[in-house]
């Protein structure tokens, strides 16, 4: 049996956000990160696209050979997971796995909050899914969750704009929003992995103190527990510490932004997903 990469994908950059902290506890592994940036954001994309484009990120990364591929994105894990999990796994690829990263966060997220009330920052499409309401209330039923979507936050991040003056303005906003729902959210889950970017808009937004949890550690060390529990999964991975990054838009314009998620440099190449 030959040893392959672990596949990451995001709609863009952020599941960059994600592949670091996987990379930085499971360093041995070999990763191929996808970003379909020539069609981010996703995030007020129908169902149906959101299905067909993750679909397809899949199908690129398991011809690469990938036996895992994790959905570093909350919006292709809220809107095509389930289905490519129950539906296209089974049909077309019974040894491959798909994993997401609402389900870990909901696992945990529950044990941040003394009040037991959580906020949820994330795109509209995350939000319309309803699943982080329905993944909490599995683990946390006491748990009470609020959500906002933030539809102008990722475009801003693609786009370059988190530190400008704009971005504050509609940081603020949709923050201020998020507390009118509840004065009592003392935890506040950053459920887009572009967000961590914001971070320290999101926290000067907050004009109380609050939690902030970012999904990238609870994400990784979900990762290591899955490969525990899997051997036999864990032992088609090859490990040779190998890093390489895919975009379906300009390589050039991608090396130069992704640093800035990855916080090391990166060379791109470039995918045709159809
Ligand atoms: N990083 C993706 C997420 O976690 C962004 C989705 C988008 O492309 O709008 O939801």
């Amino acid at each position: 049996m030959m040893k392959q990469p672990v596949g990451i994908f995001d709609s863009g950059f952020g599941g960059l956000t994600v592949m670091k902290e996987i990379v930085q506890l499971l360093p041995q592994y070999d990763y191929i990160y996808l970003g379909d940036n020539a069609r981010a954001p996703y995030g007020s994309r129908s169902f149906q696209t959101v299905y067909d484009y993750t679909l397809q990120a899949v199908q690129w990364l398991f011809k690469q050979q990938c036996p895992i591929v994790i959905l570093a994105c909350n919006t292709a894990s809220a809107k095509a997971l389930r289905n490519i999990q129950q539906n296209h796994l089974p049909n077309h690829w019974p040894e491959r796995r798909v994993l997401g990263v609402i389900r870990p966060t909901s696992e945990v997220i529950g044990n941040y909050s003394a009040t037991k009330k959580v906020g949820v920052l994330a795109t509209t499409g995350t939000v319309e899914s309803n699943s982080y309401k329905i993944e909490i209330d599995k683990f946390f039923p006491e748990v009470e969750v609020y959500q906002q979507a933030c539809p102008l936050w990722v475009p801003l991040i693609e786009n370059g704009e988190q530190n400008s003056e704009g971005a504050d303005y509609f940081v603020r906003q949709d923050v201020q929003k998020l507390f009118a729902q509840n004065g009592q959210i003392d935890t506040l889950l950053l459920a887009c992995t572009h967000y961590p970017l914001l971070l320290d808009k999101i926290k000067a937004a907050a004009d109380r103190p609050v939690t902030i949890i970012s999904q990238g550690e609870i994400v990784a060390k979900s990762f290591q527990h899955y490969l525990e529990r899997h051997p036999e999964l864990e032992q088609q991975i090859s490990q040779q510490a190998t890093r390489a990054f895919f975009t379906t838009d300009d390589t050039e314009t991608f090396n130069r932004k992704a640093s800035v998620f990855y916080a090391s440099a990166v060379e791109a190449q470039q995918a045709e997903l159809q």
